[in-house]
């Protein structure tokens, strides 16, 4: 029945397309920051906390913003999206706690439904999201920290049933065995802020995204405190009301064109984004001998005549983040000497090392860490995408090499990089996209 009244049918598999880019040229110019989707995809889901209008604005247009677009819609939410405009306007005045497999598996982050699903209805039943390319993405935290809060878990089936007669506000550890849980923050805090009384969240994720998360959620009525820091306060209310946000700018676009830059020898003009939320970034291009300069709201970067190696080790915020890991690999791979890549993260983030050997890379890989020598040329050559942020790696290994390169699969890019090729191009590159002509 919902099915046939919801917005799943209108959620298209992304048609196969590659990108075809004529490496060598030296990015210069301006590159405007688009909105974060890793911020944006939580608030969505936080949308569902009220029955009210919320406003959400600079909303990239991404294929998981539409993902989630697709599963408001089936769960009841009204949606308004102008792609154009960047805007979208919910009403979630009636809403099942339903999130189907065939919704949920296209897009992880669509698991923040059940935080605000579990605190608005008392009961929901959300898919597991299965299986990721990253690595193993388990969510048992999410699961410990709605139990905490008082809720009956059961998992069968796929599926996640939670059940509650009433939240009630406790302190919540939030570390895993690899730190503090992003996503899993933002589920909790989207519970505990309709829950009865006071929440701590100790060991909280620290990311920009979720400060983002907390500032929508107060203009919505909630009382949070400490976002941004690894202890919350979330005194719990009885609802909340319809807010209008913007969305902070994705600093993981912004350090992705800030190490084109510098892969090519280019110069780029970065505006719009957050400096401050690039720290780690900015820190290690400079240590490899990189110049990169902050005014008035601009981080402009240029190559470094020579480079010298580096070694990064992925952390949660403040510390590098895993999600620039891969085009980190790109840079070192045409940087002289051996630098060293440790992921602390995701162990087995690092699908795109043996494409990028395709093009000539020298990496080996022990266990969690990759060792990169590197080399005086790349060559094009074709290769195939196998996450968002491999993409974005393989890409700018592509926009260095000599020759042409064909990555294939981008419909992975175009989850997280708005309009990357149009981009791309505004500052001089030579990318196509066409439509594979081999979708095997
Ligand atoms: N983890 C657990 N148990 C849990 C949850 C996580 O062990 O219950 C582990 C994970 O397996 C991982 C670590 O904890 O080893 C961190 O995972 P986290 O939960 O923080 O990741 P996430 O919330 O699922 C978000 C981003 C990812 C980004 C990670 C890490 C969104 C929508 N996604 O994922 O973004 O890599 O945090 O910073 O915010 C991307 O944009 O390409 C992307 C994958």
């Amino acid at each position: 029945m919902r099915q046939e009244q919801g917005g799943s049918r209108s959620y298209k598999e992304a048609v196969m397309e590659k990108l075809i880019i004529s490496g060598g040229t030296a990015l210069r110019g301006t590159v405007h920051i688009s909105g974060s989707k890793n911020a944006c995809l939580p608030i969505l889901a936080a949308t569902v906390l009220t029955p009210d209008k919320c406003t959400i604005r600079n909303v990239p247009d991404l294929a998981d913003v539409r993902a989630m677009c697709a599963i408001l819609k089936w769960i009841g939410v009204q949606v308004k999206h102008d792609r154009k405009a960047g805007v979208i306007e919910t009403k979630a005045e009636n809403v099942v706690g339903v999130a189907p497999y065939d919704l949920v598996r296209k897009m992880r982050a669509s698991v923040c439904l059940l935080g605000p699903l579990l605190a608005r209805l008392r009961s929901c039943k959300v898919s597991m999201p299965g299986g990721c390319i990253i690595g193993n993405r388990p969510i048992d935290q999410h699961i410990k920290g709605l139990m905490r809060l008082g809720a009956e878990i059961v998992m069968e089936a796929g599926y996640v049933n939670a059940r509650c007669t009433e939240l009630v506000g406790t302190d919540v550890f939030m570390g895993g065995r690899f730190g503090s849980t992003v996503t899993g923050t933002a589920n909790v805090l989207m519970a505990a802020a309709l829950a009865k009384g006071v929440t701590i969240i100790e060991c909280a994720a620290c990311e920009p995204e979720i400060e983002d998360l907390a500032i929508f959620m107060n203009k919505m009525g909630a009382h949070i405190k400490g976002a941004g820091s690894p202890t919350m306060e979330v005194e719990g209310v009885p609802e909340l009301h319809g807010a209008d946000h913007t969305i902070i700018p994705d600093r993981i676009e912004a350090g992705t064109f800030m190490v084109a830059a510098a892969l090519t020898g280019g110069d780029i003009e970065i505006k719009g984004a957050c400096a401050t939320h690039l720290g780690a970034v900015r820190d290690k291009l400079e240590e490899s001998g990189v110049n990169v300069q902050r005014t008035n709201g601009t981080i402009r970067v240029s190559g470094g005549a020579t480079r010298r190696p580096f070694d990064v080790t992925t952390m949660p915020y403040p510390g590098f983040p895993t999600d620039m890991q891969a085009q980190m690999c790109a840079l070192m791979s045409l940087t002289p000497g051996i630098s060293v890549v440790t992921e602390k993260i995701y162990p087995n983030r690092f699908m795109h090392l043996s494409e990028m050997a395709r093009l000539g890379a020298d990496v080996a890989l022990e266990s969690n860490t990759a060792i990169i020598k590197g080399v005086n040329r790349l060559s094009g050559a074709p290769v195939m995408a196998s996450d968002l942020r491999a993409s974005a790696g393989l890409v700018l290994a592509g926009l260095a090499a000599e020759g042409e390169t064909d990555v294939k699969r981008i419909y992975h890019l175009d989850r997280g990089y708005e309009h990357i090729d149009q981009k791309l191009r505004n500052l001089g590159a030579s990318v196509e996209r066409v439509e594979e002509e081999d979708n095997g």
